[in-house]
């Protein structure tokens, strides 16, 4: 069972995103609206959730089959109690040639400043924050807990001071409540060494009443940046990358354009996602995930949970965003999807 894995469609696996917590101290509207997600929302319990000893000997399996690559996600990753425990340990794994992984996090920054250093220290590489405005009243009114800008920021620095760089800036652009924030946020990060990268808003989960009409095309990201500070195309640094790369040129920096909505990019799609609860989901879009955690605390040996990681890959034919931009308009799948706040993006 062991050895480099290819799905039904020929897509190798190379990257593993691993959830921590379905919590997070933000109530953004497209992600974990305040109406569903209240006071009274039931997170899942802490014995549901994977020990730091199961998430990494499930990563080591994962990095047997070909995993390069490690990103901690949330919820809110930095909510996870003592989360850099977990990347100390994520840290000494080595891919299947023997290299080091490239381990990272996506994180809302608030925890950011008091955090970076241990991160750091445990052996994080880098780190990608989200950061939806720079207008403070627009991203306090996002982020719907009434959080500060200037705190995000000062998240971002401390990551650059110990070295967690470079660092990347993903903005979920939802037209007729940001759109506006785009040429803005350019110009605050060009010539700052962070690379700002913009995400067309998503169909995920089925809580957000995502519609067609509040997605901004990457293209028109594009033409408003480029009118202001012109850009080119740069070629792509790995195979089944998110982002569309483009550079100032100017030469203060590159921004990146992801465009899962007007340009599926599930052909090279390399992503495999462990739930904080163990389930492994082969899609972002996915309704249903395979349960390891059940293998693992039923006493599965390696060679068996390898083998349950290997048949699921195999066979799997994911690419629902191609698929989706195949429906008509404001037509989504039927099932109901994973939420965005438990599957971490
Ligand atoms: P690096 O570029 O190496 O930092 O990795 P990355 O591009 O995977 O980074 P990141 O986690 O920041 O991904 C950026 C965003 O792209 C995510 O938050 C999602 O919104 C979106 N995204 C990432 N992977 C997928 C995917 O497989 N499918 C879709 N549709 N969207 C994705
Ligand atoms: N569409 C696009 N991106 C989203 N994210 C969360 N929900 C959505 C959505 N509906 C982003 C977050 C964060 C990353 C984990 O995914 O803002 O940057
Ligand atoms: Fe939290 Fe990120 Fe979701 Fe916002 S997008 S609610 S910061 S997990
Ligand atoms: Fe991969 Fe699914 Fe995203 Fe396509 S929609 S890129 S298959 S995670």
């Amino acid at each position: 069972p062991h050895g480099l894995l290819s799905d039904a469609l020929g897509r190798p696996l190379r990257d593993l995103r691993i959830s921590v917590t379905d919590r997070c101290n933000f109530r953004c509207a497209y992600c974990m609206p305040k109406e569903v997600f209240g006071r009274d929302h039931r997170f899942l319990p802490q014995e549901a959730l994977l020990s730091f000893e199961e998430t990494t000997r499930l990563a080591r399996l994962f990095a047997a089959h070909g995993v390069r690559k490690l990103r901690l996600t949330g919820g809110e990753p930095l909510l996870r109690k003592h989360v850099e425990r977990l990347v100390a340990m994520l840290a000494e794994l080595r891919t299947a040639d023997g290299e080091p992984m490239d381990i990272t996090l996506t994180t809302n920054a608030s925890l950011l400043a008091r955090k970076a250093q241990a991160l750091k220290d445990a052996g994080l590489q880098r780190v990608t924050v989200s950061l939806d405005a720079i207008d403070d009243a627009v991203f306090r009114r996002m982020n719907d807990v009434d959080f500060a800008v200037a705190d995000v920021l000062a998240g971002i620095e401390a990551a650059q001071r110990v070295g967690l760089g470079p660092i990347k800036v993903n903005m979920v652009v939802r037209r007729g409540t940001n759109d506006h924030e785009i040429v803005p946020m350019a110009r605050h990060f060009r010539g700052s060494g962070v690379v700002l990268r913009f995400i067309e808003y998503m169909d995920v989960g089925s809580t957000n009443g995502w519609r067609m009409d509040h997605v901004l095309p990457s293209a028109e990201v594009l033409a408003r940046i480029d009118a202001a500070h012109p850009l080119e195309p740069l070629a792509p640094s790995q195979t089944g990358e998110t982002a569309e790369r483009w550079r100032y040129r100017d030469g203060s920096g590159e921004i990146g354009l992801i465009s899962s909505v007007t340009q599926a990019f599930c052909g090279d799609c390399n992503r495999a996602r462990l739930s904080t609860e163990g389930k492994l989901f082969l899609c972002l879009f996915a309704s249903r995930g395979h349960d390891l955690r059940a293998l693992l605390r039923g006493g599965a040996s390696d060679e068996q949970l390898s083998a349950a990681i290997a048949s699921a890959w195999g066979v799997r034919e994911d690419q629902y965003s191609v698929l989706r931009a195949q429906m008509p308009a404001d037509m989504g799948s039927a099932e109901r999807k994973v939420e965005m706040h438990y599957i971490g993006g």
